[in-house]
């Protein structure tokens, strides 16, 4: 029998705005976070219910109190649903221009510390921090960094310490790399098995991987370069303003800033902790 407080009404959603959306949204997320640990609420609001409606009609379901029965009854659907709620979508080289500017304007700077910490946060399968990781090694300073990369999504980051990459994304994994001002060519760094590629061992040598929840967790060093491209879009503005306070507590005086095309630190309460080194690619410098 369905539980009383999962109603098993159509999932309405016109009304929804932000943070006011419906009381069977609030039920739903309090049910995954009750089940999964990983907490949606901070996530916006009306792109959330937009993947929920399309999962909800995918698997034939009346509504949003079947899909929390069918989560609470069955974990690899369970399981299902939060990679479909957790967008996962990732490149080598994604925007390629923005790791030539990393290269051109960061990399100097790097040079200067002794012992450089770098922090992808939000890096899904990976292949953000294997970028990086290269760049890295191709200007020689990978020896003396740690780069932290970490997710909320526990397949993701079993994924992200394997080194395996999809043999169908090779051709545009080489092609990113060469536009981010690669100096070889892509393919000295991995095996090409038949079903996937390896990663040199070497490659994910300095890469520590792990969950940390943005939503939750706190700061765990401090830093000289922060990553969180792509992941920002899918928060609220509540959120969005707990991870920038995260992310200025845990860099050095004169720390960089990563975030994707699509987000900014532009009218927000942060936006003034920054210089902004380049407003094409996102690239931000805290100020001393
Ligand atoms: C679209 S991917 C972006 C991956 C990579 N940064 C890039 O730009 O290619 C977004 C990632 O953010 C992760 N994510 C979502 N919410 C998170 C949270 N609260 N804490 C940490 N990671 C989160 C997702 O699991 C997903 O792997």
């Amino acid at each position: 029998m369905m539980p009383e407080e999962y109603p098993t009404s159509t999932f309405a959603v016109a009304a929804d705005q932000g943070r006011g959306a419906g009381p069977e949204l609030h039920q739903f997320l309090d049910r995954l976070f009750d089940l999964s640990g990983v907490d949606l609420s901070g996530y916006g609001k009306r792109a959330l219910q937009r993947r929920l409606r399309s999962l909800i009609s995918g698997e034939g379901l009346s509504g949003l109190g079947e899909l929390g029965e069918r989560i609470g009854n069955d974990p690899r659907f369970l399981a299902h649903v939060l990679d479909r709620l957790m967008l996962r979508v990732t490149t080598m080289f994604r925007d390629p221009s923005f790791f030539r500017l990393f290269r051109d304007r960061v990399v100097p700077l790097l040079r200067t510390y002794p012992y450089p910490r770098l922090w992808v946060a939000g890096c899904s399968t990976g292949q953000e921090a294997y970028s990086l990781a290269i760049l890295l090694r191709e200007e020689g300073l990978y020896d003396r960094c740690r780069i932290y990369a970490t997710d909320l999504n526990e397949a993701v980051i079993e994924k992200a310490r394997s080194g395996v990459l999809p043999l169908d994304a090779l051709e545009e994994y080489e092609q990113n790399y060469r536009a981010a001002g690669g100096i070889r060519a892509l393919s000295d760094y991995y095996i090409r098995g038949k079903a996937s590629a390896v990663l040199d061992p070497a490659v994910l040598d300095r890469i520590a991987v792990f969950r940390h929840d943005l939503a939750r967790d706190a700061s765990f060093n401090e830093f000289h370069v922060i990553f969180c491209r792509n992941v920002l879009m899918y928060f609220d503005e509540p959120l969005r303003y707990r991870v920038h306070q995260l992310f200025s507590d845990s860099l050095v005086r004169l720390g960089f800033l990563g975030l994707g095309q699509s987000e900014s630190l532009h009218l927000s309460r942060h936006e003034s902790q920054y210089d902004l080194l380049s407003r094409r690619h996102r690239l931000y410098r805290k100020l001393g």
